[in-house]
């Protein structure tokens, strides 16, 4: 089973994954957690180049093609093995995500990058996609918080709250197309909440397998 995390940032994507993966590890089923862009040795060295605020100049389509090459590295070195291998795949952002910033976002052809994420991604596409619904003010106060405290700023935070919205609202365009794959989970409150329902979203598809 493939799961996908999406989310605007700040939506707390990280710190559910962490506990999905602790949740499932102690019913004794094998979980391979992983994020994009990066989770592999090559695929980190993308972001860094994806997120370095020094590179402002980058061209819009040359930031799909390096979160698409990002991607098929994972796809190819750890995704597919593990499903194969039979094991849970958590992932931390995937295709989703470059639809919503970059089609969305930014404005590129959807049609386009579709085709762009076909090739990268081999057509694999998650069996789930775990929403994180938080309004772009809301998700925009709690990364400056956090940026306060150390956390990183990238190059995607820095850009302008419409931009953000935009990506808000591709995403709701992509979960009403699919609404079979996504399940959407308020993610204000407190962390135990939310994960209570990130926990019952999945329990739900792992056991309906
Ligand atoms: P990251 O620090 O991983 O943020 P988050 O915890 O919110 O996932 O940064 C990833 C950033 O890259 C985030 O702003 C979303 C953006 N992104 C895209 O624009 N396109 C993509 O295809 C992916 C995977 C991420």
């Amino acid at each position: 089973m493939f799961i996908s995390f999406e989310g605007p940032d700040g939506s707390g994507k990280t710190t559910q994954i962490i506990r999905l993966v602790e949740y499932l590890r102690a019913q004794g089923r094998q979980v391979f957690q992983t994020r994009e862009p990066g989770g592999t040795p090559i695929g980190d060295q993308v972001r860094d180049v994806l997120h370095d605020l020094k590179n402002e100049g980058m061209h819009a389509h040359t930031e799909i093609l390096l979160y698409c090459a990002s991607r098929a590295q994972l796809v190819f070195q750890e995704i597919q093995p593990r499903l194969a291998a039979g094991e849970i795949v958590i992932c931390d952002r995937y295709a989703d995500s470059t639809l919503a910033y970059q089609g969305y976002g930014r404005g590129l052809d959807l049609d386009t990058l579709r085709l762009i994420l076909n090739f990268a991604t081999h057509g694999l596409q998650p069996d789930l996609t775990v929403y994180l619904d938080i309004s772009p003010e809301d998700g925009l106060r709690r990364r400056e918080q956090a940026a306060q405290h150390g956390a990183e700023w990238n190059r995607m935070d820095a850009l302008s709250l419409e931009f953000h919205r935009r990506v808000y609202e591709g995403y709701r365009v992509l979960m009403d197309a699919n609404p079979g794959r996504w399940v959407s989970v308020p993610a204000l409150g407190e962390p135990d909440e939310v994960f209570a329902r990130v926990r019952d979203a999945v329990m739900a598809r792992l056991q309906s397998e």
